[in-house]
């Protein structure tokens, strides 16, 4: 009998130091096998019960009491993770372990990491936008994991990430010509095992309608931002 190892197109794993020199080089990163097959699976077999017991909620913009629902911008239902199954907690410690490891990678004080599951039905989508904004310094560095097995590349979905606003800044000052026109630095579809990471106020996002149901963990590396001794509350 002989035996043939099969060569699967796989795209490469990646790993935290190549995530920590892109963070660094480009200030985003994409990372295929970021979580375990496994750990997947049990995230998303959750995710699925909270969407058949409806416990998943509208999401809406803005914190706090500027908090609302706005469905022209974002569409998506979601749950905020409360670390009470096994599976939250394995992925919990794993993102703690990443928030050590950014700091010592680049001093950010990241003092928590907040996050939620994500549903987007056939149709919905998130506009373009920041997930913080400079001076409010808060959320630091966003992380999403995806949860679709299986994912066509003609499904939609795709996360679009645009360029730095920095560098939008630097453009708008230029004549507009057709080399200024902003293209897209990266379409990224939502394959289950995936880990998307980018520093939150410097790259404007969005969420392009899906075709298909597409489940994800959206998360935030935050630092402290309190005043006079008061815990700025997440979410
Ligand atoms: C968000 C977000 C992106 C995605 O929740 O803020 O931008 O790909 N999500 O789900
Ligand atoms: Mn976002």
């Amino acid at each position: 009998m002989t035996i043939e190892r099969i060569e699967h197109p796989t795209p490469p794993p990646g790993n935290m130091d190549a995530m920590l020199d892109a963070l660094a080089s480009q200030g985003w990163y994409e990372w295929p096998q970021a979580l375990s097959p496994k750990l997947c699976q049990q995230l998303l077999q959750e995710s699925e019960a909270y969407a058949r017991a409806d416990k998943l909620a509208p999401a809406g913009i803005g914190r706090g009491s500027i908090h609302q629902r706005n469905a022209e911008i974002r569409r998506d239902k979601i749950r905020w993770l409360d670390g009470k199954s096994l599976a939250q907690t394995q992925f919990l410690q794993q993102m703690a372990q990443m928030k050590d490891t950014l700091n010592q990678a680049f001093f950010l004080g990241l003092f928590e990491y907040e996050a939620h599951f994500a549903r987007y039905e056939q149709g919905d989508f998130y506009k373009k936008h920041l997930d913080s904004f400079k001076g409010r310094a808060n959320r630091m560095v966003t992380t999403v994991v995806y949860l679709n097995p299986d994912w066509q590349a003609d499904w939609g979905g795709e996360l679009v990430i645009w360029p730095r606003v920095s560098d939008l800044t630097d453009a708008a000052n230029e004549p507009p010509d057709a080399s200024t026109i902003e293209q897209p630095l990266a379409r990224i579809l939502p394959e289950m095992g995936k880990m998307v990471v980018f520093l939150s106020e410097d790259f404007p996002h969005e969420v392009l309608p899906t075709q298909h149901p597409r489940v994800s963990i959206a998360g935030w590396f935050r630092c402290n931002t309190s005043l006079g001794g008061i815990v700025d509350p997440a979410h």
